[in-house]
């Protein structure tokens, strides 16, 4: 028969013949884990702006999601959109990766048309990082500021998260402007975690009254 060594532990669910330490860490993951799932489901599946209606992406949005994302100036500027954007990659965002517990993406509604999409990415023990991107045709109206101010106050009145980080590529001005507007204040510059390319680093704490 093997000798039990002190730190054997096989008493529960998570840890079952880990040490302490180990068993430790999995338990602070998965509750870093659960409160990423709990601030994503916390915000509203719709949110309504004076122009806007940001909502989950649905399958009527394909075609014009395509049309909009398969724009290389748009991909180059984002860190994870494919390019070119094929109908297959509108499908897979839809029913993929909207439907993902770390991710809540809206589609932004003008006019009853998709025009983009902004959202948060959940890190667990870490802060949300907000996302955006708007079809060419509608650059320069405000839009974007307007839809990506509307989720960081849905965010806030969650209660559940006090912070949102935003990277943009030093070069995109216009992002930067966005976030700016928004009131993120600006960091060091660093390399993107999603594809090691430098970025400037943003972040915008929960405002506090009184
Ligand atoms: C970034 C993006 C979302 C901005 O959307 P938008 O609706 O045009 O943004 P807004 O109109 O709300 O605000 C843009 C601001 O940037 C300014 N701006 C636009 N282009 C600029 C440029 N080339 N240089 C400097 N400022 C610029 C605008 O004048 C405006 O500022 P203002 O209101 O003070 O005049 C849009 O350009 C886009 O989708 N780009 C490609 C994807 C992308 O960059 N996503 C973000 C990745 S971090």
């Amino acid at each position: 028969m093997m000798a039990r060594r002190a730190d054997d532990d096989d008493d529960g669910i998570i840890g079952i013949g880990l040490g302490p330490a180990v068993r430790q860490r999995a338990l602070a993951e998965a509750a870093a884990k659960l409160a990423a799932r709990r601030q994503r489901d916390a915000l509203p599946h719709r949110i309504t702006t004076h122009r806007l209606t940001l909502r989950a992406p649905i399958r009527g949005d394909v075609p014009d999601l395509v049309r909009l994302a398969d724009n290389r100036v748009i991909a180059e500027r984002l860190a994870r959109l494919p390019s070119p954007y094929t109908r297959a990659d509108g499908v897979a965002f839809v029913e993929i990766f909207a439907q993902r517990p770390d991710e809540r993406p809206y589609a932004i509604v003008l006019d009853e048309r998709f025009i983009g999409v902004v959202g948060l990415s959940f890190h667990p023990g870490a802060a949300p990082e907000l996302g955006y991107w708007l079809g060419e045709p509608y650059w320069r109206r405000g839009l974007m500021s307007e839809a990506a101010k509307a989720v960081c106050d849905a965010a806030f009145a969650t209660r559940r998260i006090e912070r949102i980080i935003a990277r943009a590529l030093p070069t995109n001005l216009a992002s930067q402007r966005v976030l700016e507007k928004l009131g993120f204040t600006r960091g060091e510059r660093g390399p993107s975690p999603a594809n090691g390319r430098e970025v400037v680093n943003f972040a915008l704490d929960k405002p506090r009254w009184g």
